[in-house]
């Protein structure tokens, strides 16, 4: 959830790591700060400030800041908070007692209240609430020389998930990098080294990363780092091109990252069918799941794992495998699979969705599933990430770095990876080849769709101006507009603050029916897919509770003008593949709405773009 960053070399490290702090703020913002080591062996200099990065930079640039400006190694925290509030003293990098240590973290250390009572017991201050800062003060307690025993016998006291970098003014140039559940990354510079929980805030120096694994010590100084696997002994591992363009994290002139990463859809979408339909046979070639024919015809059900967006489009997933696949799926939060005791059976196949790939509920339920056997792949979108490493294998979705904090084009890139995934093992059972070709053609033109849904921003944003004042509303849904309504209403509560609720169309009248007034808008899902004239009824039903009905179908399908109030259009398009232009306008929606509302888009209150704590 946090971001961290560390930088040694010959430069100066406070802009270097002001700038990485910024480019991983989507991950926390709630605090933020850095820790440089002047090079002296004194005390190390801290400045922390709660808010924006841009806070601390500003803090920075005061002459009473007393920060080493040339100091050239150092380590940065962007915070997301879980154990205390977001103030000053809770704010990383926590120091030991003695100044000499300095660390950030980020997961959760889950022993803390006991390691901090045995350590006050001995005499150490703690100046936090939070369950980070034992771990410096656990450092100091063990140092006896050695900075990487010290690290090492720390984590013999630590229980839970980490990512830390410590960093230590009595060996000055060396940083320290732990993890365990919580990524750490290595960028490869010529005469400097930069440590980073993404890429993020790495690409722009170097593509040549390493992605640490769960118990391993990195030991860096400018001009070398050793990896060493913790109690086994030095491991090495292999170094990946991160093929991100450094642009493609900035904004390219659009008011927020959510708005350039909605417009993105049609190319990433294209990005993600690059090279995998194959026309001629009317099928698919996904090489990253690493199964032949034999494998996919063995598979007898899937179960699917996600998260949020992730889990919406999860839904949309099991809507494919069972009409194109014939095969029984099973949909499952990630948290509520591993709470449960799912049953896996010997050709059961866990697909795990996540697009950071990082998610610890999604994780631990890709952990579950193959302690239990499962063949398990997983569809990420972050290259390297945990869950897509610890799966094997998996799809990519490349629709490049996704850093609004609302997922957008993971979802439709998640959507259009499940669809050519139901018609590969479609066409291994029952789907004929003219059904896969058909198929095939309507997905190579799915981003021309979508760029049509986007030429029509404008017209969206002026029926999202009639809906700035409302307090909350319904989104319905059946079929596969169903998971559409749900991801449409979490789009919008997530950036507007409107609560909004996705429910399924006929479900309404079993409850919530009771909610509506001429005060609360009813989002009614009927674009041109099986079960849509049911839909038209259930808008009736909302308009004679006086609820205003704002109707998104098919172009030129406005099924008289007494079933809604207002409109929004979206290109004739095949039902199976209209969850994804359907989705697009709901983030329009969404992203106008707050837009409007004046909201801070890509800093939602309360969120973070990676969830990595349970
Ligand atoms: C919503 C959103 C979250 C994520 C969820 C899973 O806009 O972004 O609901 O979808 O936290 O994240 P990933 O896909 O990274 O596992």
């Amino acid at each position: 959830m946090c971001g961290i960053v560390g930088f040694t070399g010959q430069r100066a490290a406070s802009g270097i790591l002001l700038a990485g702090l910024r480019k991983l703020e989507y991950r926390g913002y709630d605090s933020a700060g850095i820790a440089l080591d002047a090079g002296n062996g004194g005390s190390l200099s801290v400045l922390r400030r709660p808010g924006q990065i841009a806070f601390l930079e500003d803090a920075m640039d005061l002459p009473d800041s007393n920060m080493p400006q040339s100091a050239t190694c150092g380590i940065g925290h962007t915070r997301w908070a879980t154990h205390g509030p977001p103030t000053e003293q809770n704010a990383h990098p926590h120091t030991s007692q003695n100044g000499l240590f300095a660390i950030v973290h980020n997961g959760i250390i889950e022993n803390y209240a006991q390691i901090r009572s045995i350590l006050s017991a001995k005499g150490y201050v703690f100046r936090s609430d939070t369950d980070s800062e034992v771990i410096a003060h656990l450092i100091e307690d063990a140092y006896k020389g050695d900075f990487e025993e010290a690290v090492s016998m720390m984590l013999e006291q630590v229980q839970g998930t980490y990512g830390i970098l410590a960093l230590s003014s009595l060996h000055p140039g060396t940083l320290i990098a732990v993890r365990k559940g919580s990524p750490i990354t290595v960028g490869i510079c010529r005469n400097e080294t930069l440590i980073a929980s993404d890429v993020s805030a790495i690409i722009g120096h170097t593509d040549q990363v390493i992605f640490l694994d769960d118990d391993d010590i990195l030991v860096a100084t400018p001009e070398d780092f050793h990896i060493t696997a913790w109690k086994t002994g030095p491991v090495s591992r292999p170094t990946t091109t991160v093929d991100w363009e450094p642009g493609a994290i900035e904004k390219g002139g659009h008011p927020h990252f959510m708005l350039k990463e909605i417009y993105e859809q049609p190319e990433a979408i294209e990005n993600t069918l690059r090279g995998r339909l194959i026309e001629a046979d009317g099928t698919s070639k996904l090489a990253g799941m690493q199964m032949d024919a034999r494998e996919l015809a063995n598979i007898d059900r899937f179960c699917i794992a996600a998260c949020g967006t992730s889990y919406y489009a999860g839904l949309v997933g099991k809507l494919y495998l069972e009409a194109f696949a014939d095969l029984p799926v099973d949909v499952q939060q990630a948290a509520e699979f591993r709470d449960r005791n799912p049953i896996i059976q010997r050709n059961t196949c866990m697909l795990a969705i996540s697009q950071s790939g990082e998610t610890a509920d999604t994780l631990a339920a890709l952990r579950e599933a193959a302690r239990k056997g499962a063949t398990t792949l997983g569809i990420c979108n972050v290259v390297g990430s945990t869950i897509a490493r610890e799966a094997g294998r998996g799809v990519y979705l490349h629709a490049g770095p996704e850093i609004g904090v609302a997922s957008t084009k993971a979802f439709s890139c998640q959507v259009t990876v499940l669809a050519m995934l139901a018609i590969l093992l479609g066409r291994g059972r029952r789907l004929g080849r003219e059904a896969g070709q058909t198929m095939v053609k309507q997905l190579a033109d799915l981003p021309d769709i979508c760029r049509r849904v986007i030429d029509a921003s404008d017209t969206i944003r002026r029926v999202a101006a009639r809906y700035t004042e409302m307090h909350s509303c319904f989104y319905l849904g059946r079929g596969y507009m169903f998971p559409v309504a749900l991801e449409g209403a979490l789009k919008l509560k997530e950036i507007s603050y409107i609560h909004a609720e996705g429910y399924h169309a006929a479900e309404l009248k079993h409850g919530p029916i009771a909610l509506l007034d001429k005060s609360v808008p009813v989002v009614a899902l009927a674009p041109d897919t099986p079960g849509v004239e049911k839909t038209l009824a259930n808008m009736q039903e909302c308009r004679a509770r006086s609820a205003p009905v704002l109707a998104v179908v098919t172009a030129g399908r406005r099924h008289g003008a007494d079933c809604a109030d207002d409109w929004i259009e979206i290109p004739p398009c095949p039902a199976f593949l209209t969850p994804i232009p359907a989705t697009i306008a709901m983030q329009l929606l969404a992203y106008h709405i707050a837009d409007l509302r004046g909201c801070p888009i890509d800093k939602p209150r309360n969120l973070a773009k990676s969830v990595t704590v349970e």
